[in-house]
């Protein structure tokens, strides 16, 4: 038997999908969407301030992935968003007390009345400060900083590509019924995801090695940060812009 000679009914792309179908693919792009607004917040807030400054950076990358054996996160500090808050006198006593191993000891007889006159006034009462009264706190920052452990990398390697493989898989399912759109731009646009993916994956472990390799986390990041961006607008301006035009797309989007 021919199931299709009613060919209205197999004109399968984004523009003709029944109604609820495109209820459903709306409402995944835009949870999907949304999520990923979330996620960027979230990366901004916590890879993105790893240098200590504002906004994503290759140095938020080799800080949050290599780490920066020789500089802790207080001498970083000292050399960046808190250069003004002490004399340089002060901040090279600070600093070398910091690379002769932070002791107690010295703490208390020459480093603590530097912090009480120049940082306290900060670092005590506002609450999203550490606490530099308190030798804890400051022995904290003053540990150099090592990047992410093996383990911690191992967890989320596999987390991070099986999660974003699943929401790729949907993304580029909906994508491939788009009409109008060259057949190897569409398979780009499907496959170059996944394949920065795995770069972007791989380049956390590159960078753990050696910093350079942060460039690659970037470059993924961005790479699928845009083809994204590109295949959502496409697959919702097709589904309800589109189709309100007036002309009919009389095309199999899964026939080529
Ligand atoms: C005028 C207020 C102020 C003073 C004075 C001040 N800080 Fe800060 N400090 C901040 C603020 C605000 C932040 C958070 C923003 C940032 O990281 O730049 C911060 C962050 C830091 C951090 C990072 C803490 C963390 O957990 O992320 C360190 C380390 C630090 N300060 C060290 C110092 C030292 C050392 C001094 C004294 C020489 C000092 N600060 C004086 C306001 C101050």
């Amino acid at each position: 038997m021919d199931m299709n000679t009613n060919t209205e009914r197999s004109w399968i792309n984004l523009p003709s999908l029944n109604f609820n179908l495109k209820v459903l693919f709306s409402s995944y792009l835009m949870v999907m969407g949304f999520g990923a607004l979330l996620a960027s917040a979230q990366l901004l807030m916590t890879h993105g301030m790893a240098d200590g400054k504002i906004g994503l950076s290759i140095d938020d990358i080799v800080y949050s992935y290599h780490g920066d054996p020789s500089h802790s996160q207080l001498e970083t500090k000292l050399n960046g968003s808190m250069k003004d808050k002490a004399p340089q006198k002060e901040r090279i006593k600070i600093i070398k007390w910091i690379r002769n191993g932070a002791s107690e000891e010295d703490w208390n007889d020459d480093i603590k009345p530097i912090f009480d006159q120049y940082c306290i006034s900060c670092h005590n009462t506002m609450p999203a400060l550490p606490d530099f009264t308190q030798f804890d706190a400051v022995k904290t920052v003053a540990k150099s900083t090592n990047g992410a452990s093996a383990s911690t990398l191992t967890r989320v390697s596999h987390i991070h590509i099986f999660a974003i493989a699943f929401i790729f898989f949907f993304s580029g399912l909906i994508f491939s019924l788009s009409v109008g759109i060259h057949r190897w731009v569409k398979a780009l646009a499907i496959s170059l995801p996944f394949f920065c993916l795995i770069f972007d994956v791989f380049s956390w472990w590159l960078t753990k090695i050696h910093p350079d390799f942060a460039w690659i986390t970037m470059i993924s990041g961005i790479g699928y940060t845009i083809i994204s961006i590109f295949t959502w607008i496409v697959s919702m301006y097709q589904m309800w812009i589109l189709p309100r035009k007036g002309q009919k797309y009389t095309v199999n989007a899964w026939r080529d």
